[in-house]
């Protein structure tokens, strides 16, 4: 193909105009100016294109070329992607730095991965062999803990011809040639992708089970399936990025893909020193062996905003497509929405609400339908990508566009509160107004995997929590004092769950991942405790017998106490509480009590 060169006539920040582009399609990739900038078409008129350049522009001049490529705007997916830090346009950063120092150079063209390792390669095909779009024909040991698994990629199938014996290869080497007949095409261990386009898969399946995040409030109360979309709104502050950074370390997906859109550099700081550290709890290996970060911090340009959440949800379906369970993180979306409005801004586009562009609410539908469970295409594995997105909208009102029209994408909606990350109640997610639509999906997974009773306790507590919501606006209004025995029991009940069950501490050793067991161990002793509490109660037995034990106490330091090796010590708790009310009922039975 020939590549033709325009000419730039208009540059406004990260928006240049070119004439001489009839040749030019729409999304390719172009090299603009002398030095080279990376840009995508995003529109075409006659022979003049709009361009966004994903680096910055100062220094650009009126007349200056622009080259086409001939390529969309392509993710490159092959081994040796995990572990590694890409930009917005899957620049590995640690070779950008090598190659241009700490402070990046523009127009620097880098592969996404390393073309010179040899990785050692276990093929599965033979000479002869048919072969079909999406298949696995190869694995990669890539981390002590990940196997990739080479796949032919979508579009392309035939005869296996000239196939390699396993042994060391590079991912450049052609390793086989698939003959379909008409043309031969050399197969390598990688495939490009155009980020804009879904990868294809066989079928979407239901969505049956719970992407286990070890966060109290969310497994317990607002599940997100494997295959799901969340939407985390918060206000400045209230606890986004360390809940994303939660999700990253501890979420029992395959694979993590967290993208940092548009937020303060430290944060991407804190993952990149902190991971490295991070051990996986359920193999005891490293958290970066599953892991890929794409930074495009609040200093980098506004435009690759986008193109990081294209990219790294991109790469997720690739990982889907093998059978895994992939996690995508994307903090925060609303960065990206910001990008859009200056730039729809710059091309001078008819603003609908609050300026953003009309299309804000199809680009986030665009994104997160690319979570779902599925069946690949080729092979038998299953695979799914859950999206969870980070909104902050401003002055953290959620009745603004971004969290609107991201709420109706998505089933999960964890709502953070100012109020609750004032009083350090953390995660500061609002019991009362957040929400899981997959409760019914995933319903009987915990009912076989957990325990029958699961959804009950759930139901039971949640039912507490809202009772007690009612109570305090009475005692807002006349104190404590007023309310019953029992009223004042549902408080303190609630008040047990709140601070002993819902609060997580995630700079703690213990109490920053909850096993599944040990949340459902935790909240029915509670409810027990709740239950037995109500019975004395309703036998005259007054409050403050009942809270003048420890057992409150060591109901509440639970979290800290019992590890997640150690679940059985519960029972002992449970033992202890178990005693405690039958000496209390032994000591007031038969009695009237209204002490
Ligand atoms: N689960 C948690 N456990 C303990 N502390 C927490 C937790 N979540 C949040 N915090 C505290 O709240 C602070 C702010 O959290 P974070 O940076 O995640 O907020 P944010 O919503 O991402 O803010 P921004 O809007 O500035 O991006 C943290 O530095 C930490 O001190
Ligand atoms: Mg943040």
């Amino acid at each position: 193909m020939e590549l033709k060169t325009g000419k730039l006539y208009m540059i406004n920040g990260p928006v240049v105009k070119a004439s001489n582009t009839s040749s030019f399609m729409m999304h390719e990739v172009v090299r603009v100016g002398k030095i080279g900038l990376i840009g995508e078409i995003i529109s075409l008129e006659g022979d003049r294109a709009t361009i966004q350049i994903y680096e910055e522009t100062t220094g650009l001049r009126i007349g200056e070329p622009v080259q086409s490529s001939g390529k969309l705007l392509s993710v490159m997916l092959g081994p040796g992607m995990i572990g590694n830090v890409y930009d917005g346009i899957q620049r590995p950063l640690e070779v950008l730095r090598s190659r241009s120092g700490d402070f990046l150079k523009r127009g620097v063209e880098v592969l996404p991965i390393d073309f010179k390792h040899e990785w050692d390669v276990e093929i599965s095909i033979k000479d002869g062999d048919t072969v079909k779009e999406g298949q696995i024909i190869a694995t990669v040991d890539e981390t002590s803990s990940f196997t990739h698994r080479i796949m032919i990629p979508p579009g392309i199938s035939g005869i296996v011809k000239n196939v390699r014996t396993s042994g060391r290869y590079a991912v450049d080497t052609v390793i086989a040639e698939i003959d379909d007949g008409n043309d031969k095409y050399n197969l390598t261990m990688f495939q490009n992708w155009p980020v804009r386009t879904p990868r294809p898969y066989k079928e979407r399946l239901a969505v049956d089970e719970p992407l286990i995040t070890g966060q109290r409030v969310i497994d317990t109360f607002f599940p997100l399936n494997k295959g799901g979309a969340a939407c985390i709104p918060g206000g400045f502050g209230t606890g986004k990025t360390i809940l994303q950074h939660q999700f990253a370390k501890w979420s029992d997906a395959d694979v993590i893909v967290y993208i940092g859109c548009g937020e303060r550099g430290n944060e991407m700081t804190e993952v990149l020193e902190e991971f490295p550290e991070l051990k996986d709890p359920r193999n005891g290996k490293p958290l970066m062996e599953r892991t890929i970060l794409i930074a495009n911090t609040s200093n980098m340009p506004v435009s690759a905003r986008e193109a990081s959440i294209y990219t790294g949800v991109t790469i997720a379906e690739y990982f889907r497509d093998m059978g895994y369970h992939v996690a995508v993180m994307a903090d925060s979306t609303s960065r990206w929405a910001e990008a859009l409005r200056e730039i729809s801004g710059r091309l001078e586009e008819m603003p609908a609400e609050e300026g953003f562009p009309p299309y804000l609410s199809s680009r986030l539908a665009d994104f997160y339908e690319r979570a779902g469970k599925v069946a690949a295409l080729g092979n038998e594995n299953l695979g799914s990508v859950s999206i969870i997105g980070a909104v902050s909208p401003p002055g953290g009102d959620f009745s603004e566009p971004v969290t609107t029209h991201t709420k109706r994408f998505t089933r999960c909606f964890w709502a953070l509160d100012k109020s609750l990350a004032n009083a350090r109640h953390y995660p500061a997610i609002n019991w009362l107004t957040s929400y899981s639509e997959n409760i019914g999906d995933v319903k009987e997974w915990y009912s076989k995997t957990v325990s029958k009773d699961f959804f009950k306790l759930r139901n039971e507590a949640l039912a507490l929590l809202n009772e007690d919501d009612r109570l305090q606006q009475i005692i807002k209004l006349v104190g404590e004092d007023v309310l019953p025995d029992d009223q004042k029991l549902t408080v303190r009940a609630a008040s047990l769950i709140k601070v002993g069950f819902l609060q997580q501490n995630s700079y703690s050793k213990v109490d920053c991942f909850a096993s599944l067991n040990k949340q459902y161990e935790m909240l029915k002793i509670m409810l027990v405790f709740y239950e037995k509490a109500r019975e004395l109660i309703s036998l005259g037995v007054a409050i403050s017998e009942i809270l003048k034990g420890s057992i409150l106490n060591t109901l509440m330091r639970m979290k800290e106490e019992v590890s997640n090796d150690n679940v059985e010590k519960i029972t002992v708790i449970g033992k202890e509480l178990d005693s405690f009310f039958m000496a209390l009922k032994k000591k007031y039975s038969g009695k009237p009590h209204n002490m």
